[in-house]
This record gives structure tokens, sequence and C-alpha cells, in this order.
């Protein structure tokens, strides 16, 4: 291991399965640029505080700008055999400035240095997620259009209920997505970025100097310090939102794939977007829609590990704390990737018109349809849904379509029924138009 922030009340090496055990540079290199804004940030404090003067203060800022655009150009290369991301750098500052770098831990704590960095890294890849949200959602909205007027069977149970439009199905997620971006930004927004906690009692910094920003990151002093280095909620809330948002996701998957299926065969879904078998040559599997469906799971364990992990814990920083890092970023990663990927597949989507209208032949779709019409004739709703209950029983049992009955037939359940008039009920525009009460935007 190379050198640590730490070691002087020591009087032996740290054993090497110790320094493998408590490691997180292998994943925490990637707050590496949020980890140097904040140092950024805290040379302008300590120049405020006259600990460091402005030309000390120049002079590392200017190293520390160096790092901070090799992180932006992709070519900061992480020590491996660092303890932490926030080691690497100081070391890697050392290199650079040699001494004056010891003055950049003053009134410091790493305590407070992950929990800022990984504030701003959530704040950026928040908005990427945003964004990523925004894109399924404009590919569903065309999506619908290109299907503006077709309408499909509509499903409770997995069984015929009443014909809907596709437009509402997909605005459903639309609606779904919509939820979840307002959730991410809300978190956001709320998101403090605060210094001068120190390890947890605070600093002998006065508060008002760390009213410090850069790039748009404003940061105040923290109003609680033993709860700036304590609290993760803010990663638990991004947990949250990611596995709800997974939930969407994984149902839309779902939907997709028994919708592919020969038995359904609403949708052909394009060959870019599917894989085969090594076995069987004629297979086209969704596997792509499976995997989003499958990394609900991920995130959902990612939010449980968190809050199991935090629940018994001690005000105010334990190093159990580092391990929110791994399943943080996987959510990110994993609900980013799989919004691209979606968004790029529903692109493709190609639903089957003759196919699903074959399916709107079914009659019992329109079954509801014939207790409103007995009910607009003054039949009360509950004895127009026995009625035509019974009619439903009649035709299933005697294998006759309703429509094809005689009035007299049809007179054996209801006078109300004529039979000109019941014709016309059995129409998937007519039924999904006469619901009026959608406040459709
Ligand atoms: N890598 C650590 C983390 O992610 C940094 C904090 C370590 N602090 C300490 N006092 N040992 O939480």
């Amino acid at each position: 291991m190379t050198k640590k922030l730490w070691g002087g009340r020591f009087s032996k090496e740290t054993d090497p399965l110790v320094e493998e055990f408590t490691k997180s540079v292998h994943y925490d290199h990637k707050l590496a640029r949020y980890d140097i804004l904040g140092s950024i940030l805290h040379v302008q404090v300590l120049k405020k505080a006259k600990y460091l003067s402005p030309k000390e203060a120049a002079k590392l800022t200017m190293a520390l700008d160096s790092l901070y655009k090799a992180t932006v150009r992709g070519v900061f290369k992480y020590d491996a055999k660092a303890e932490d991301i926030h080691t690497d750098i100081q070391n890697k500052l050392e290199a650079k400035v040699g001494d004056l770098a010891l003055k950049l831990h003053t009134a410091r704590s790493r305590n407070e240095q992950v929990v800022l960095a990984t504030k701003v890294y959530c704040k950026v890849e928040l908005a990427g997620l945003i964004a990523d949200l925004a894109a399924v959602e404009e590919t569903l909205a065309k999506l619908s259009k290109k299907n503006e007027d077709m309408v499909i069977p509509g499903f409770t149970h997995m069984q015929h209920a009443q014909p809907v439009y596709l437009k509402d199905y997909l605005g459903a997620y639309i609606r779904m997505f919509e939820r979840d971006r307002a959730r991410l930004a809300s978190i956001s927004n709320n998101i403090e970025l605060t210094m001068g906690a120190g390890a947890l009692a605070g600093t002998p910094i006065p508060s008002a100097k760390y009213n410090v920003s850069i790039q748009g990151l404003k940061i105040k002093s923290a109003v609680n310090s033993i709860d700036a280095v304590s609290d993760r909620d803010f990663v638990i809330e991004i947990l949250s939102a990611l596995a709800i948002c997974g939930v969407h996701l994984s149902r839309l998957g779902e939907d997709l794939i028994i919708w592919s299926t020969k038995e359904f065969d609403f949708v052909e879904i394009d060959d870019a977007f599917c894989t085969g078998s090594s076995l069987m040559p004629h297979k086209k599997n969704a596997d792509v829609l499976e995997l989003i469906r499958g990394y609900a799971g991920h995130l959902n364990g990612n939010l449980i590990s968190v809050l199991t992990m935090m629940k018994g814990l001690p005000l105010s920083y334990n190093r159990d704390m580092q391990l929110d890092k791994e399943p943080l970023f996987n959510s990110i990663e994993t609900v980013s990737m799989s919004l691209k990927v979606l968004s790029r597949l529903i692109g493709t989507i190609k639903f089957k018109k003759v196919r699903i209208e074959a399916y709107l032949e079914d009659e019992s779709l329109y079954a509801t349809d014939l207790v409103y019409y007995l009910v607009d004739k003054g039949v009360p709703f509950k004895t127009a849904h026995a009625i035509v209950g019974r009619l439903v029983r009649y035709s299933l049992d005697n294998k006759i379509e309703i429509k094809s009955m005689s009035e007299a037939e049809l007179h054996k359940f209801s006078d109300k029924f004529k039979s000109q008039q019941i014709l016309k009920l059995f129409n998937p525009k007519a039924s999904v138009d006469s619901k009026r009460s959608i406040a459709r935007r």
C-alpha cells in the first residue's frame, strides 16, 4: 500500500490482509473529480481563514486543477494500492507540490470529504438520469403518436377487460417515468452541500468562511456537524427512487415480453434488440427486456443493503458507511444503462394491427358497454350487471355470439335490448370513445 493519511500513533505496519479488506479505491475512484473539487473548495476556505497564503492557495489550486482536468480528459489513473480515492489524491498532490500539500488537510477529515464528494457525484448523475428518463418518455410519446388511433384489449388480472387506446396504455408508463423524474429532481434539490464538519465536531474556522462555491455548486457550513458526517439519507432516497423506477422498467419489460410471444403476438421487437439461441435456430428472445426486468432485483437489493447497513449505526461516522458506494454506483449505472437501451428499443417497436384487431373481436371486451347501455335505458347498474352476466353465460354455454342473437333471444334477458343498437356496441373505437372521464393531455 502507498502512503496513508494516518499512521503516526501506530507502532506496527498494517497487516496486508487488513489493507486489502479496508480498501475502497477500486470503486470510490469514481468520486475522484468530485473529491478534487472539494479540495479546491477547501483551499478557498483555508485561504479565507489565513491558514494558506494567497500564493500557497494559488499553487495548490493549480495542482488540483491539473488533476481535475486529467479526470475530465479520462487520463486520471488511480493508484490501486491507495486506501481510498481521498488518500490517492492527497498523495498525487504531494508528488506535485511537495510539503505544501500537507497543509491541505488542515481542519479536514475524510468523514466529511466523502460526503461532499458523494453528494456532488449524486447531483451530477441524477441530472443524467433525469435526461435519460425524459428521452424514454419522448420515445414512448412518439410510439403513441405513430399509433394514435390504435385500440388494444385492456387487461385486469391478465384477463380481457375492456378495450383501451394503445396511447393510454403507453401513456401509463409515461406517467410513471414522469413521477420518477420528479422524484429524482426533488431528491437532488434537497441535497445540501456542506463543509466544516471536520471529523464530527466542527473546525476552528468560522462558519461564514465556508460560504464558497465552484461550478455553480454552493457550499454552506453544516448546521449540525455530527449529522453532516453521519447522514446517508440522500443515498437511501436515491436508491429508493431508483428501485421504484426499476419496478416501472420491469413492468414495461414484462408487458413487452408477453406481447412479443407467439400467444399474444402484439408487437415485433427489432432484431437488433433481441438475441438468439445456441441450440434452437428459430429463436428470437427478448433478452434485453428480460435483463431490464431482472435488474429490478439488483435495484431492490441495493436499497435493502444500504438500509440494513445504516439501521444500527451509532453516531457519527463508522467505517460501515464506506459500503454505501457500491450499491449507489450500481443502481445509478444500472438504471442509466437500462433507460438508454430501452429508449432505443422502443424506437423500433412495431405493433401488429391485424393481430390486435383479431383479439378485439372477443365479445367479452364489450360486456361492460352492454351494462352501460342498459343503465342508460334506466336499469339500475347492479341489475344490468346481473343481466349481462347471465347473457354472457348463455352465450358461452350455447356457443352463440351475442352479436348473432335474435332480438327475441335477447329479450329473454331484457326487453330493453334492441339488436340494431347493440350491434354498434361491439366496436373498439366506439367503446373507448364512450369513456369520457379521462382528462387526456
Ligand atoms: N473511504 C472512506 C469512506 O468511504 C473514507 C472515510 C474514512 N474515514 C475514516 N475515518 N477512516 O467512508
